[in-house]
């Protein structure tokens, strides 16, 4: 393959680099584009256009590939816990027995969230949006440790920040999921591995002892966060990139990707599903009947939790998570409509040609919100657990742009709007 291209301007001739990936990936290196030519690329919304090299995560959507490190999703998903691969994603190699206990012995001594921080979480009000009240505990950090701060950080320092950040996230998500029930706070137990640390601060009560969650839901969340936990260059994780690149620091970078990640067309899908399962469900659950609305092409409707932008055959998360899905329900034996309802659109999905030809197949969101609410999470609690498993992979895509000390993000854009005018005053307007 040519190591150049070339391109011809205007009848000048000119040649750009080509990039070849590990995995066989190929870019136009255009970063002497505009010097050479005046010319920018136009790309709204970055579908063609690479922000970055990244070694953290490889997907192939035509061929439903993910891995993280050289490690397949499918490997990591069976053989390893939410800790061993947030290590990998953050070190770039799976973790020894010592430096995984070490690395889950420094979590534990930061589960605690600070007095003052659980002041300022009081008085947010009953009802606010669970994916706001993270975004504002994530950044408030930045006020509690200004050593956080300094823009020349070092390494020790920013180390401290991934551990206390990695730390806190469980029991930030497990006093937003108190505050909506009006339940007191569970504290952390050290004596806990990380997701049952996290379930017992969610679902456990001071009252009773401990809470000691089925080990089913545990390998299912471990599962779960490890589904979720990178997935290269989405909307949340370049807004990290992006916020960070003008040395931000790090609690108010991931604040940013918690904000991106709220969007209905993000992070905020695995809620969308549950909200459309629940209006078929109050439509009187003719699953028929939506099925032909979302192929109606004069019909606004569409089903939430099917296809993907990059995957373009099938999420190979959804495939994972699927098995992990039936195995929740059949251990709690939930009987619930809209469980019903979304299986039948899982089966018309899969079978039917419209959708099949489509390559419309149920993904990660779909299957992700059906086990949370058989968990007996809250619809709108459920963008708060993909932000629980986004974190590792968040701040490894910081680090990488922080090692790399890659400049500060500065997209061009081309204007389209008003040619120079006089000034109007106010009495002539
Ligand atoms: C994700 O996991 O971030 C979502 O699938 C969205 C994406 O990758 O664009």
């Amino acid at each position: 393959m040519s190591e150049t291209v070339k391109i011809i301007l205007e009848g000048k001739e000119i040649e750009l680099p080509v990039i070849l990936g590990s995995e066989g990936e190929k870019a136009i290196d255009i970063n002497k584009l505009r010097d050479l030519t005046g010319y920018i690329t136009l790309d709204i919304g970055y579908k063609n256009t690479g922000a970055t090299t990244s070694k953290i995560t490889f997907l192939d959507g035509e061929e439903g590939i993910l891995r993280h490190r050289g490690y397949s999703i499918e490997e990591l998903a069976d053989k390893c816990s939410f800790l061993e691969v947030s290590y990998l994603l953050l070190h770039g190699e799976l973790p020894t027995e010592a430096q995984l206990k070490d690395f889950e012995d420094k979590i534990s001594e930061h589960t605690l969230v600070n007095e003052g921080l659980e002041a300022m979480f009081k008085a947010f009000p009953t009802g606010s949006h669970p994916m706001g009240q993270l975004s504002s505990m994530i950044s408030a950090l930045s006020l509690f440790y200004p050593k956080s701060l300094n823009p020349h950080r070092d390494e020790d320092a920013i180390n401290r920040t991934v551990i206390r950040l990695l730390a806190k996230m469980p029991t930030i998500c497990a006093m937003i999921y108190k505050k909506r029930h009006g339940h007191p706070i569970v504290f952390p137990r050290n004596n806990m591995d990380y997701v049952t640390n996290y379930l017992n601060m969610t679902f456990g009560q001071v009252t009773e002892p401990d809470y000691t969650p089925d080990p089913v839901i545990v390998s299912a969340m471990n599962k779960l966060l490890i589904l979720h936990a990178d997935h290269e260059q989405n909307c949340s994780a370049s807004t990290v990139r992006m916020v960070g690149s003008s040395q931000s620091n790090l609690y108010s970078s991931i604040s940013a990707g918690i904000n991106a990640l709220w969007g209905p067309l993000h992070g905020g899908a695995n809620q969308e599903v549950l909200e459309m399962l629940e209006q078929i469900k109050e439509d009187g659950g003719d699953v028929e009947k939506w099925i032909n609305k979302a192929k109606d092409k004069n019909d606004s409707f569409r089903l939430m939790g099917f296809g993907h932008r990059v995957y373009k055959n099938f999420d190979p998360r959804a495939k994972i998570i699927k098995k992990a899905c039936d195995d929740v329900l059949e251990k709690l034996g939930v009987s619930d409509p809209i469980l019903e309802i979304a299986k039948k659109l899982e089966e018309t999905a899969l079978n039917d040609p419209y959708f099949v030809e489509r390559k419309l197949f149920p993904n990660v969101d779909f299957y992700s919100g059906i086990i949370y609410r058989a968990l007996g999470f809250p619809t709108d609690f459920f963008t708060v657990l993909f932000a629980l498993g986004r974190l590792p992979g968040w701040i490894s895509q910081w680090q990488e742009m922080r090692r790399e000390k890659q400049p500060i993000a500065r997209p061009r854009q081309i204007y389209t709007g008003e040619a120079p005018r006089p000034f109007v005053a106010m009495k002539d307007r």
